[in-house]
């Protein structure tokens, strides 16, 4: 039996209608920018795996600390022991992280960073006996897809069977520039007239909505009152932390800073599970009680896996180097070039770009799972390149990296979709 074969007879995929979907693609090898597959095919990761593998697959810098690290401690429980690879973690991470930031609460992925982020916001003023219990969120946000991460995430067409379910939300546009005093307007009446206990948000980027930008002064503006009223903002920088939008956290780019920050994905640089949610020294202080109940009484089996904790280290150790602040500066140049190159394209539209991270839209009416956007990544698949469209949005996020002929590669292969769709 081969792999395809194996993997239908017990594997239920993410993201996946089984009816409808093709199979699995089997890969057995990853290096670099290039994933490997089982029949001698090659495929340039221009996602970087969801953007985890941001210093390039199986990085022998990473992989080799983690390797030893594995052989002194794997696990141990995190109630109650501490262990170095956390403490140096917490460190180092916060010496990046914007500088009210001052604890640390490990999970295992995005959606359990946002989750407890989520619970950060209701519970401190649960804690504080204020009866706040409603979360404010961006329009088409994606948190995750646990109960709580899926209530405040608007763009949840496929979460019918459990909408009655979530906790209370309520939204507002994102700030374009041209719109900022009307959402700062409609904010200040919601804020006026409901229990407003926090916002979450993903700030400045929305992966999940096809990369849609916003404006960071709105932004900014928007944190500005949610703070004045002491509702608590919550970063998601799962998809933006980590260098991808030119800075170490998109959050760097507003002077509000968040109350909380959860972060997953290139955290481990795609190599082990691990999110954290981070908060500041106010927040923690809302717990910080001798009744045990107001306590954050959440805890993940694996919180503060020291192999995963390893990789997060090396991540922040390679993210801070020269050599890839170097190249972070040569693709946002790269991106700039080819941007101009296709700009005046006729069926490229909404083009944009923040640091790494470059998405444009194809000027042709198509639904976001439908047969055109299949086409589309049959296209780059066959050319040997895996870009994952959103709808009608192609974008690139690869890793930090990827050399320039990489790069061109798949400019060169965007340039002929252009001209066959
Ligand atoms: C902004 C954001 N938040 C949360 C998540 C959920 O992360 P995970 O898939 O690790 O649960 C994602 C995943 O794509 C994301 O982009």
């Amino acid at each position: 039996m081969n792999l395809v074969t194996r993997d239908q007879k017990h594997l239920w995929h993410p993201l996946t209608q089984h009816k409808i979907s093709p199979e699995a693609l089997p890969i057995v090898k990853a290096k670099g920018s290039i994933l490997y597959a089982e029949d001698g095919s090659e495929y340039l990761d221009g996602i970087a795996s969801w953007y985890t593998a941001m210093y390039g697959h199986c990085n022998e810098y990473i992989t080799g600390k983690v390797a030893a690290q594995m052989q002194n401690l794997d696990q141990v429980v995190f109630s109650g022991f501490t262990h170095e690879p956390a403490v140096k973690l917490s460190e180092e991470l916060i010496k990046i992280l914007p500088g009210n930031q001052q604890k640390l609460f490990f999970n295992d992925n995005g959606s359990t960073a946002t989750e407890i982020g989520i619970k950060m916001a209701l519970q401190y003023h649960h804690n504080q006996g204020s009866s706040r219990n409603v979360m404010l969120a961006f329009e088409e946000g994606f948190h995750g897809d646990t109960f709580g991460a899926m209530s405040v995430s608007g763009l949840s067409v496929y979460n019918g069977a459990f909408e009655e379910h979530f906790i209370e939300v309520l939204r507002i546009p994102v700030p374009l520039g041209e719109n900022n005093e009307e959402v700062v307007s409609q904010l200040k009446k919601l804020i006026s007239e409901n229990n407003i206990a926090g916002f979450i948000y993903e700030p400045l980027v929305q992966g999940a909505a096809a990369m849609k930008m916003h404006d960071a002064a709105g932004l900014n503006e928007i944190l500005k009152v949610c703070k004045e009223h002491d509702s608590v903002c919550v970063a998601d920088e799962v998809m933006t932390g980590f260098g991808k939008t030119g800075k170490y956290f998109a959050s760097d780019y507003m002077e509000n800073k968040p109350d909380v920050m959860c972060l997953s994905k290139a955290l481990t640089a795609g190599l082990l599970p691990m999110g954290l949610t981070t908060c500041s020294q106010k927040i923690y202080d809302a717990f910080y009680d001798d009744d045990i109940s107001k306590g954050l009484f959440h805890g993940h089996t694996y919180s503060a896996n020291p192999p995963a904790c390893t990789a997060a280290i090396a991540g922040i150790e390679l993210l801070v180097s020269e050599e890839i602040q170097q190249k972070i500066k040569a693709i946002i140049k790269s991106h700039q070039a080819f941007d101009e190159k296709i700009k005046d394209h006729p069926k490229v539209t909404n083009r944009r770009q923040l640091g790494v991270i470059y998405a444009f839209d194809l000027n042709v009416k198509m639904e976001r799972y439908g047969n055109l956007r299949n086409q589309l990544f049959k296209h780059f698949m066959d050319n040997g390149i895996f870009l994952r469209p959103l709808g009608n949005t192609i974008y690139i996020l690869a890793p930090f990296t990827i050399t320039q002929l990489e790069l061109n590669k798949i400019y060169s292969v965007i340039e002929d979709l252009l001209e066959k769709f």
